[in-house]
């Protein structure tokens, strides 16, 4: 979901992804450094604790830099086989999708159009009925992954002729919701136009076939399938039965219904899809008054999780009628006790939700164990037997954390296809730990188990009751632990060889310097891991501060400590014609970006990089960049605008980061997945048109696409959609 658009046209404001809810006192970086610097002064004899807490950063970061076991830097890279083979596409503003010479652009599917027979084509006039969603593409299509089908039926990772591809439809696009003329105004809304935004929401399974004429989606399928923000799903893990997770629905807490707000995803090695509820706030509400039903734990979580009471949603789902299917979005305190209504449909929202696009009559299951925040996606390492299954994940809000999830089952590859059995075997037990960055380029996994690091009943801020409540409440956990808080955590990605962690953190218009004397708000002062404070001029003449260009951060786990990591920043977003301490990376108008947001590593170690931008949009249109990373620790410090020492990696060149894709007008570029042969990319173009208000009956939208993409005087309204990339020449994709 675009976040730094400057919204003009939306009938509804969507929740800002960029509000902070963090308000824990974790200690600052530099406060941490300071910390730790004092004790190591102590110990030699020097300075004493109070003189090193009140040294302001700059001092500490320089004293830390020479005193600190750096990491040793890695050897060169051996020159990689790899090499990205295409020419850039030049930056531009243009209602297309550009791809370099050599390659085609398909259309696999568009928000409405049918997976069966029986319902028609999509008619651009908003006139398909609120049911037939339930077997039509959704809205806003975002992360996705796809999976080789064999003959059988089954999961076979090699097969790119024939496929399951899993996406998500985060959300509904306010400007057009899919209705003859927009949403209709008003305080109540229309219970046929929230029918079809609910089952427009969740996810998408489709079958998928390649041959000589391309690659299509399969109409008709028994594999394709919709989860929808109404399909029954359970809950699984420490969580399940949870109090908190009452609700009229399911008193016994064990099922709730609906995905919301999917972003972006992961997959499991046994072939199932994950995925990740982000933004749910968008369709939540509060009464107002409500606190003073609610116990102080509760209001703390509420208050945690950015939902005060007398809080309406954007899309007032819950104003379209009295039915429970309506009602349900009002988390608020209406019955006797919290099996007789849904003041606990929050904590509903806010998890991995696993899927088996297998198995299209399978229930989904939200994987508790795996914690409750705004989860982007969660993304796992290479999976090796006898380990444990790990997974990576975000929590994309300003100043929020970075999770690990490692199973406590170890991995055994007679569970490939085993579903979602394999999935509770893998995804329910496990230990969660959240990160911290330190400045000397180590970093420590913390973990949140009740009972441990204080987690537990003596915890000031938010007494925890058991392990249910850590998960539900992990925000609060992080809190407790003093995680770093990092600049929007979006997409990440692991090296498929190295197994190196790679994390877009977006951008962040709260960082200010780390010598700022007093912090206005959620203001937070710049760390060695989110190290940039400075203003980008858009356009001439809008200012923007903070990181608004954003970074992606990588790191390597210990071989023999889980709790210990070290780390670098791969790669600086920014202007090719930044100052140097911003264009840390030495970007050129071949791979210039900014505001990175999905990632993804192929099989051959190619990183494919997307942007969800409003910050260079006076420029380009959002993209998709190509790169052959080095890795972790292959760069040198430097010092970042606004004066933090940071741990750059080696300067990109367009050897190792080139842009492979710009899409049309005032969309995002989100979602990335190839066939096993890395013949056909996939990849999604989410809101096109969305910050222009549309004209309906003079047919005048900010943008045509994708109608347009093969005839650019076919006018129809904007459309999220599914592209299919391919080499005329039938060869593998980048190279
Ligand atoms: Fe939906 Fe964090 O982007
Ligand atoms: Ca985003
Ligand atoms: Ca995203």
């Amino acid at each position: 979901m675009s976040k730094q658009h400057d919204t003009v046209a939306s009938q509804v404001n969507e929740y800002d992804e960029d509000a902070v809810v963090n308000p824990s006192s974790n200690a600052h970086f530099d406060d941490i450094l300071a910390a730790r610097l004092s004790r190591r002064v102590a110990l030699k004899g020097g300075i004493s604790t109070t003189a090193a807490a009140l040294l302001g950063g700059s001092i500490l970061s320089a004293c830390g830099g020479n005193d600190d076991p750096a990491p040793a830097p890695a050897p060169a890279p051996a020159p990689a086989a790899l090499k990205i083979g295409f020419n850039a596409v030049a930056k531009n503003k243009n209602d297309l999708v550009t791809v370099p010479d050599g390659y085609n652009v398909s259309i696999l599917h568009a928000l409405g159009d049918p997976m069966h027979y029986g319902d028609a084509s999509w008619q651009d006039d908003g006139s398909e009925t609120a049911d037939s969603y339930n077997r039509r593409i959704g809205d806003g299509h975002d992360g996705m992954y796809y999976f080789g089908l064999s003959d059988a039926g089954a999961f076979q990772v090699d097969r790119s002729e024939r496929g399951l591809l899993a996406v998500n439809h985060e959300y509904v696009v306010a400007p057009y919701a899919m209705h003859p003329t927009g949403r209709t105004a008003g305080a109540a809304r229309v219970a046929s136009e929230v029918d079809k935004e609910i089952y427009a929401h969740g996810v998408s399974v489709v079958e998928v076939k390649k041959d000589t004429a391309g690659v299509s989606m399969v109409r008709g399928s028994r594999y394709n399938r919709r989860v929808t923000s109404a399909t029954t799903m359970d809950f699984t893990g420490p969580a399940r039965g949870n109090a908190q997770l009452a609700t009229l629905f399911s008193p016994t807490a064990v099922q709730t219904r609906g995905t919301n707000n999917n972003c972006a995803n992961g997959y499991t090695p046994w072939g199932t899809y994950l995925t990740c509820e982000e933004n749910f706030l968008n369709v939540i509400s509060r009464a107002a008054g409500d606190d003073a039903a609610r116990s102080a734990k509760e209001v703390a979580s509420l208050g945690r999780y950015g939902l005060p009471q007398n809080r309406k949603s954007p899309y007032l789902w819950e104003t379209a009628g009295t039915a429970d299917l309506y009602a349900r979005w009002n988390s608020s305190v209406t019955g006797a006790a919290a099996t007789a209504d849904y003041r606990n449909t929050i904590n509903t929202f806010g998890w991995v939700v696993e899927i088996d696009p297998f198995a299209p009559d399978s229930t989904p299951a939200k994987r508790t164990a795996l914690g409750r925040f705004n989860h982007e996606g969660a993304w796992p390492a290479p999976a090796v037997v006898g380990k444990p299954i790990v997974f990576y994940m975000g929590d994309d809000a300003r100043n929020e954390y970075i999770f690990k999830f490692v199973s406590k089952a170890n991995w055994d590859a007679a569970d490939v296809g085993k579903g979602m059995a394999a999935g509770a075997k893998y995804l329910d037990e496990g230990t969660l730990y959240v990160a911290r960055f330190n400045a000397d380029g180590s970093g420590d996994w913390m973990e949140l188990t009740y009972g441990k690091n204080g987690l537990d009943a003596t915890n000031a801020a938010y007494p925890f009751a058991d392990q249910g409540d850590v998960l539900i409440n992990a925000r609060l956990a992080g809190d407790k632990l003093g995680a770093t808080k990092m600049d929007r955590p979006e997409w990440g990605a692991v090296h498929p060889t190295s197994a190196e962690v790679y994390m877009t953190l977006t951008n962040n218009s709260n960082r200010v310097p780390a010598t700022t004397a007093s912090l206005i708000g959620s203001q937070l002062k710049t760390d060695a891991a989110n190290p940039r404070a400075y203003e980008d001029i858009k356009g001439g003449t809008t200012s923007q501060k903070g990181n608004p260009n954003g970074h992606i951060i990588r790191w390597r786990e210990s071989a023999t400590d889980v709790t210990k990591l070290t780390w670098d920043i791969y790669l600086f977003g920014a202007q090719a014609d930044a100052a140097s301490d911003v264009n840390l990376s030495g970007l050129t108008d071949v791979n210039d970006f900014s505001s990175p947001d999905g990632l993804f590593f192929d099989k051959r170690g190619m990183l494919w990089i997307q942007t969800d931008d409003g910050a260079y949009t006076d420029v380009t249109n959002c993209m998709m960049l190509a790169a052959v990373p080095g890795k972790v620790g292959d760069g040198a410090v430097a010092t970042a605008a606004g004066g933090t020492q940071t741990r750059p990696g080696a300067k990109a060149s367009a050897d190792t980061v080139r842009r492979f894709l710009v899409g049309p007008k005032e969309c995002e570029i989100t979602g990335i997945a190839l066939t096993p042969d890395n013949k056909a990319l996939f990849f999604n173009v989410q809101h096109p048109g969305e910050d222009t208000n549309p004209d309906f009956a003079a047919k005048t939208f900010g943008s045509y696409w994708p109608a347009n993409q093969a005839d650019a005087n076919v006018k129809k309204r904007p459309r999220s959609a599914t592209v299919v990339i391919t080499r005329k020449d039938g060869g593998e994709i980048g190279v």
